[in-house]
């Protein structure tokens, strides 16, 4: 097939190189200097529908693949499919499930999904009661799209209070106690299937402490959860909100991220985020045996029934996300990055670029001398994959120890011990 995958990121990079490995012909727009070792890349508003569609009717692929949410809450899905073109990505609609907290939360109800008790609060008021009816810790979250840093966790009641005053309208939760799971449903509309689930480390330093962040690092599968815990969410979680989506005229076609707590009453949901995971899905990928091209082209025209269930290989991936000096608050662009070939090299090891840039240094007495950069907060993610956690997680770092570049920051504890066990604890 031929795939145009659209976003920048490392989620983009580790689908593409799967397509690309599958023997796909693979572009990607904008993409990135890791992406374009194995694809074409193409420049492109990652906003714009139109663009996104004509380039795709451009390049004559089979399907369109859309890895960020930012574009699939603005439409850019709608236009393709509207062009004819199989698109992998919900709708405007549908892509609501992670663009408004209030929304999910209302078809979660409605489907009667288990998840945190909560209320929508817009002022100061409202939101005071909605903290003293749950309870510490305080849990609020913004409304509106925030890229995983809108929301606050805290005993600190004023410090919930003053989250709540910053935002225009907020979720105020019951705090949900337990091991945090990344769980990705491939949906058709109607049908789905679950690929196997991973952890995510999304505080900023060891121990789970620091700033949350869009996930310092994360592996699969987990040894230590239910054996069937893909099946009892896709029953409680994934069917009944497909449903419910159905019903309302907006049905959910892509990948549907539900996050979850495994408290002591069960999986509940923690949010629904309406793409694949990042760093969260990179390991799953690394595992993934059965073709994703044919997986993510059947869910695209909603034929979900023509291909098998993914099939994952034995074994384990770790990936260890490398970020760049002052993340989360903000990043560092322009330091120059060393060791990324050497650590590629590396059997059963990839190194993701999610914040990178090419600079051209060329000088007369050095021509085509070109440096790659940071240029994002998180820059690179590095992964490996071995027989267990610990032997992916030991490739993972050893391959990450040989790339440097300024006020590199990683955390040493990826997949070291269960994230509930480390990362729930320093919030009581
Ligand atoms: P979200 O953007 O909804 O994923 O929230 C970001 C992070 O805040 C999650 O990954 C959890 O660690 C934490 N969090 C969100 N909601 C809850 C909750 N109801 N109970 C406990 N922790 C939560
Ligand atoms: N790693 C968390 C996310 O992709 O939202």
């Amino acid at each position: 097939m031929r795939i145009l995958v659209v976003g920048t990121g490392g989620r983009e990079h580790a689908l593409a190189l799967k397509l690309s490995q599958e023997g796909n012909e693979v572009y990607a727009a904008p993409g990135n200097p890791g992406i374009a070792e194995f694809a074409t890349l193409r420049d492109v508003d990652i906003m714009s529908g139109p663009e996104i569609a004509s380039l795709a009717g451009e390049l004559g692929v089979d399907l369109v693949i859309v890895g960020p949410e930012a574009p699939l809450v603005a439409g850019v899905a709608d236009a393709v499919r509207d062009a004819g073109i199989a698109v992998f990505g919900p709708s405007q609609a549908a892509a609501q499930l992670e663009g408004s907290k209030a929304f999910s939360k209302d078809v979660m109800s409605a489907a009667g999904v288990p998840t945190a008790g909560s209320r929508v609060a817009t002022t100061p008021e409202e939101a005071a009661a909605a903290l003293d009816e749950f309870g510490a810790p305080y849990v609020v979250k913004d409304d509106a799209l925030a890229a995983g840093k809108g929301v606050v966790v805290t005993r600190d009641r004023d410090e919930a209070l003053a989250h709540a005053a910053a935002c225009e309208r907020v979720v105020i939760e019951e705090f949900l106690d337990g091991p945090e799971v990344s769980l990705f449903a491939i949906c058709d509309g109607s049908r789905a299937y679950a690929l196997q689930p991973a952890q995510d480390f999304k505080r900023i330093f060891d121990g789970g402490k620091g700033g949350n962040t869009g996930g310092m690092g994360a592996y699969s599968p987990l040894p230590w959860a239910q054996p069937d815990l893909a099946e009892v969410v896709l029953e409680t979680v994934v069917r009944p909100t497909l449903a419910e989506m159905e019903k309302r005229g907006a049905p959910f076609v892509g990948c549907l991220y539900v996050g979850l707590s495994l408290t002591a009453k069960g999986p509940k949901v923690i949010e629904f985020n309406c793409r694949f995971g990042d760093p969260d899905s990179q390991p799953v990928l690394a595992l993934l045996e059965s073709s994703l091209g044919d997986l993510l082209f059947a869910a695209a025209t909603g034929a979900l029934d023509t291909v098998e269930e993914p099939v994952f290989s034995d074994g384990a991936s770790v990936t260890v996300v490398l970020a760049s000096a002052g993340y989360p608050e903000s990043s560092s662009k322009g330091d120059v990055i060393t060791g990324v070939g050497n650590a590629n090299s590396i059997n059963d090891v990839d190194v993701i670029h999610a914040g990178t840039a090419i600079v051209d240094a060329s000088t007369p007495e050095e021509p085509d001398h070109r440096h790659l950069v940071t240029a994002g907060g998180r820059v690179l993610a590095v992964r490996a994959k071995g027989y267990d956690i610990d032997d992916a997680r030991s490739r993972a770092y050893a391959a990450a120890d040989l790339i440097s570049f300024d006020g590199l920051q990683r955390r040493s504890d990826i997949a070291a011990e269960p994230l509930g066990v480390v990362e729930g604890a320093s919030l009581l």
